[in-house]
């Protein structure tokens, strides 16, 4: 029997909804983004995030069956997204997912954030194991390596902020609007690496570090304004950039090769990168493994990727009863 699975995303700006069918094949989908509403703070307002989903929820829901041409009936199972994120938005997608399972007597199953942008990759091809699982988004910036369906082992990561976090906060600091990632990686192709910033975590383990680096900018605009020097944006974008993905690209390249791997995926928000997209795909042809990259729709939050998490989700005993509650934290690598 086909497993049809309503999935539902809301864990920060996006209010999202798909139909999936059996783990990779997206039916339809409807994602409502709220960034013109938080562009004006220059970042997300938790609390106007949830009012917004509130809103938009049930719309969306209507939306998504008339756009699948099918009803309720149609669906097996109810997946939500349940952390981590804003804890207040994703409440709205967990109470909503909740619902339709009490009342249409489905199953509801959980999916963790993280595996959903993992799972994104499905739409792309089919996953073979053992391969390396490269996120890297607002919140994570993690080498995860996976030998079968659903099983995270966590080779490193950030030690402090996420390299999304990193491009959205430099970004601010030369001007850009919110979300910075996009437009430093747009203004980075018109400029030159002329700036000298340093390399950080160079060393033997999986880890990254991207504080200094953010500081070490940040400090470098200040210290041109004050000597009323004009920063080229472009310039600083397209140095700040390479030295923040070649790190990224050298680890995950060396994690390949350690353990011998013959596939990469790359989940998360800054895989929707063009230097990180190209810098991969250069470096795994070199070494012969297959990339797989969402397309850059399916780059930043959606509900086709839960959709396709929660397929494996459900094989593996994820599921979850009207007792289910929002996580804003959760390692990956530790799920129940
Ligand atoms: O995965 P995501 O949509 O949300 C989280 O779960 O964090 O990732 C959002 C992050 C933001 O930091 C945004 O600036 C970054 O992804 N991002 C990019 C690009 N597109 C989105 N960063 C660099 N280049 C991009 N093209
Ligand atoms: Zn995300």
């Amino acid at each position: 029997m086909d497993e049809i699975i309503l999935a539902i995303e809301s864990s920060c700006d996006e209010t999202s909804m798909s139909i999936i069918k059996n783990g990779h094949i997206e039916i339809a989908t409807v994602t409502l983004s709220q960034i013109d509403i938080h562009k004006k703070y220059g970042g997300v307002i938790p609390e106007v995030a949830s009012r917004n989903h509130v809103e938009n929820i049930t719309i969306i829901y209507e939306e998504l069956l008339k756009k699948a041409n099918m009803t309720i009936n149609d669906i097996t199972s109810i997946a939500v997204t349940y952390g981590p994120g804003l804890l207040g938005s994703l409440l709205i997608g967990v109470q909503f997912a909740k619902t339709l399972s009490f009342i249409y007597n489905k199953p509801l199953i959980k999916v963790h954030h993280i595996a959903g942008h993992i799972y994104a990759n499905r739409l792309v091809g089919e996953f073979k194991f053992p391969l390396i699982a490269l996120v890297v988004s607002g919140g994570h910036t993690d080498i995860i390596k996976m030998k079968k369906d659903y099983d995270f082992e966590y080779l490193g990561g950030t030690v402090d902020d996420a390299v999304g976090e990193a491009y959205d906060k430099v970004a601010r600091i030369i001007g850009l609007p919110y979300p910075g990632g996009p437009k430093i990686d747009e203004i980075a192709k018109k400029g030159k690496h002329t700036y000298d910033l340093p390399t950080p975590m160079d060393d033997n383990t999986f880890n990254f570090s991207f504080s200094g680096l953010k500081s070490a900018t940040i400090n470098l605009v200040h210290n041109e304004h004050q000597r009323k020097n004009i920063i080229r944006k472009e310039d600083l974008a397209c140095s700040f950039q390479e030295v923040a993905i070649n790190i990224i690209v050298k680890k995950t390249i060396k994690a390949l090769k350690k353990y011998n791997l013959k596939q990469l995926i790359v989940a998360g928000g800054v895989s929707a990168n063009s230097f990180l997209r190209k810098r991969l795909k250069e470096e795994c042809e070199k070494i012969d493994v297959e990339l797989l990259i969402p397309d850059i729709k399916y780059c930043t939050d959606n509900a086709a990727m839960i959709g396709c998490a929660a397929y494996y989700a459900k094989k593996n005993g994820f599921y979850a009863d009207l007792k289910l509650n929002a996580v804003s934290q959760e390692k990956l690598t530790t799920i129940k």
